[in-house]
């Protein structure tokens, strides 16, 4: 059940500090918030006036960076784009899965933006330039549309219990973003790409258990992009 719209919210977040030593705990903090405000907000205000100890990452504040993916209640999601009065509460904020956490919600991006870094995530040709820009068909710039609103915030690839295994599966994002360029028709590079993600910790991997689908806040359908990777690769026999 949501909580009253607007009023006084009881958050739970999970805390660890691993310099400090000890095991992660979870701390409760009542704040104050608007009918409007979202979770962001509430951290904001635990961390500008109650506990200047709180760590996590923010930027833009409105769904474009990427930056404060977490969990909350039990569910990936960008806090920014959360209202508090539609939670139930207390409401848990823990950080996203599977990566190690530097502090409280802080994790080490890294091992996801290695595994991103290695589908080459940028169009590649050599053919000799035109006079003016490499042109594109409406329907050829359709086919990959819906894998350039990724915004690398990790919440597919941090939501997938195979991802969280062994950390060596590419995962979700890594290959949504090869999606984006292999089906693009000015690049050269998708069977590099597709070499990549035709390994043991590649696309096939993948389960089909949809998590990433349902956490994607840009609403990618992730697991029809993995897909047709998958089906790319034994097209061409990658
Ligand atoms: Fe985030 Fe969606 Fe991109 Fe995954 S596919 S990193 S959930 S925007
Ligand atoms: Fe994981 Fe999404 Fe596949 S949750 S198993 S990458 S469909
Ligand atoms: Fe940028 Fe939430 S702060 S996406």
């Amino acid at each position: 059940m949501p909580g009253p719209a607007g009023g006084e919210a009881t958050i739970r977040v999970l805390r660890y500090d691993p310099d400090a030593g000890g095991a992660p705990r979870w701390q409760t903090y009542r704040v104050p918030y608007e009918p409007m405000d979202r979770v962001l907000d509430a951290l904001h205000a635990i961390k500008w006036r109650a506990d200047g100890t709180l760590a996590f990452r923010r930027s833009c504040g409105h769904g474009i960076c990427g930056s404060d993916a977490m969990v909350i209640n039990g569910q990936n999601a960008l806090a920014c784009k959360v209202l508090i009065k539609d939670l139930s509460q207390p409401i848990t904020v823990e950080p996203i899965r599977g990566l190690p956490v530097h502090k409280d919600l802080v994790v080490d991006m890294e091992p996801f933006f290695d595994a991103y870094r290695k589908v080459l995530p940028f169009l590649v040709n050599d053919d000799p330039a035109p006079d003016r820009e490499r042109l594109q068909s409406p329907a050829d710039r359709a086919r990959y549309d819906d894998t350039t609103k990724c915004i690398l915030c990790a919440a597919c690839t941090t939501s997938c219990p195979v991802f969280w295994g062994d950390g060596q599966y590419a995962g979700p994002a890594a290959i949504v973003n090869a999606h984006r360029f292999v089906f693009d028709s000015r690049d050269r590079a998708s069977n590099e790409r597709l070499a990549v993600l035709s390994d043991k910790v590649g696309a096939f991997r993948c389960r089909t258990v949809f998590n990433c689908t349902r956490a994607c806040p840009r609403d990618i359908h992730v697991t029809r992009a993995i897909q047709e990777v998958k089906s790319e690769i034994l097209k061409r026999r990658v």
